[in-house]
C-alpha cells in the first residue's frame, strides 16, 4: 500500500537515527548543544527499532536509511542492519556515516546488507578537516571510503556542506572526484538548525545556484539534468565523468515539493518534517506494547501531519526546531 500525504507526495522513505552520539564534533551540526547525550534507556532498543521498521514497511515505506549522530558508534549496528535487511518489502537499506569507522566496518556492513552508503566529507585538506570536525582524522575517512568501494558498495555518495570562507574554494576538487571515481558528489546548502544565530548562518551560507554557476565555469563542462532524480536532490552529470553530481538545496523551493520522507529520532519520536518541531511519540506506544497495526497507523498520521513546506525564509523560525541536527540525523 502506498503512503500518500496531504499534498499528494508519495512517502516511501524513512530515516532512522539510531544514536545521537558522534565521534566528531562538526561545528555546524553540534554548535551549541554541548555533549548532552541521550541515556541508553531513552533511546529505542534494536528490537524496538526493528518493530517500528516493520510497521513502517507495512504502512508503505520501502527505503530506510540509518543515521545518527554517527550510526557506526552504536554497538551492534551491523547485526541490526542484518535484521533490517530481512524485512520483506524493504527495497533499499542505506546508511549515512562520517566514515571514521568505515575502514574497519565496511566489509561486515556490506555482508549485512548495506550496499550503498553516504559519507560526509566537507574538505580534502587535513587542517580544515580538523577545524570543521574537531579531529585531525581526514586520512581515516578517506581510507574508509576506499574500503567501502573495495568491498563493493555502490554508489558511494559524498556529502559536502558548502560554506563561505570555509570550503567554497574546494568545489572544483570535489567535482574532479567524479572524473576519477563513480561516486556521487552532493553539494548541500548549510541549514540553520537549532541554536544557530541568524547572522552567523547568513555569513556562511552559499545558495547552491552560486555553486552550480561556479561548476559551470570550470573548464567547458556542460551541466545536464539526469533522468531519474529522486527525492529533494537535483542530479546532474558532467560529460566524461564516471560519477554524478547532486545538489541539495533545503532552502530552495524544490526541496519540500519533492520531499518523500519521515524521520525517526533516536529517542523514538516520528518527525514529519526536518524543520518542524512537531513530533509523534512512538516510543510510548511501543513500550505500552502496541500492535504492529497501531504502529503502522502512526506512520499514516505522520504523513497526514507532514506540512507542505518549511518557512525558513522567515527570520527566527530556525530557533524552533526543537533539536540540534545531531539528534535528527540530517
Ligand atoms: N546544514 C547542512 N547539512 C548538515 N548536516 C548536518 N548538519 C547540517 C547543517 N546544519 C549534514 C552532514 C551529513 C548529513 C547527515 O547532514 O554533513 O552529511
Ligand atoms: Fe557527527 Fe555528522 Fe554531526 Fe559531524 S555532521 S558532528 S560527523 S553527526
Amino acid at each position: 500500500m502506498k503512503l500518500i500525504d496531504t499534498y499528494n507526495r508519495h512517502i516511501d522513505y524513512l530515516r532512522i537515527s539510531i544514536t545521537d552520539h558522534c565521534n566528531f564534533r562538526c561545528f555546524y551540526c553540534t554548535p551549541f548543544s554541548g555533549r548532552n547525550h541521550l541515556s541508553k534507556s531513552k533511546i529505542l532498543s534494536y528490537e524496538e527499532l526493528l518493530k517500528v521498521s516493520e510497521a513502517a514497511v507495512s504502512a508503505g515505506i520501502t527505503k530506510i536509511r540509518i543515521t545518527g549522530g554517527e550510526p557506526l558508534v552504536r554497538k551492534g549496528v551491523v547485526e541490526f542492519c542484518r535484521m533490517l535487511s530481512n524485512i520483506k518489502g524493504l527495497r533499499s537499506l542505506t546508511l549515512t556515516t562520517n566514515g571514521l569507522l568505515l575502514k574497519e566496518m565496511a566489509a561486515s556492513l556490506f555482508e549485512a546488507g548495506i550496499r550503498r552508503i553516504n559519507v560526509s566529507l566537507d574538505t580534502l585538506k587535513p587542517e580544515r578537516f580538523q577545524k570543521i570536525t574537531g579531529y585531525n582524522l581526514l586520512s581515516n575517512v578517506l581510507a574508509g571510503i576506499k574500503k567501502a568501494e573495495e568491498v563493493g558498495m555502490h554508489p558511494i555518495k559524498i556529502n559536502m556542506v558548502v560554506m563561505r570562507g570555509i570550503n567554497y574554494d574546494e568545489i572544483e576538487e570535489m567535482v574532479n572526484i567524479t572524473f576519477k571515481k563513480p561516486y556521487h558528489v552532493r553539494f548541500i546548502e548549510l541549514m540553520p538548525t537549532e541554536g544557530w544565530d541568524f547572522e552567523h548562518h547568513k555569513s556562511l551560507f552559499i545558495p547552491l545556484e552560486e555553486v552550480m554557476k561556479r561548476i559551470g565555469e570550470i573548464g567547458k563542462i556542460q551541466i545536464e539534468p539526469a533522468k531519474n532524480s529522486n527525492g529533494p536532490a537535483k542530479i546532474y552529470v558532467l560529460p566524461g565523468a564516471k560519477g554524478i553530481l547532486g545538489f541539495i538545496s533545503p532552502l530552495g523551493r524544490h526541496f519540500c515539493g519533492a520531499c518523500n520522507r519521515l524521520r525517526l529520532t533516536a529517542d523514538g519520536n516520528l518527525r514529519p518534517c526536518l524543520f518542524s518541531k512537531n513530533e509523534i511519540d512512538i516510543k510510548r506506544l511501543l513500550r505500552d506494547g502496541a500492535a504492529l497495526e497501531t504502529l503502522a497507523d502512526v506512520f499514516r498520521q505522520a504523513a497526514i501531519k507532514k506540512p507542505q513546506g518549511h518557512n525558513l525564509d522567515k527570520i527566527d523560525v530556525q530557533r524552533t526546531f526543537g533539536r540540534a541536527m545531531q539528534g535528527i540525523g540530517g
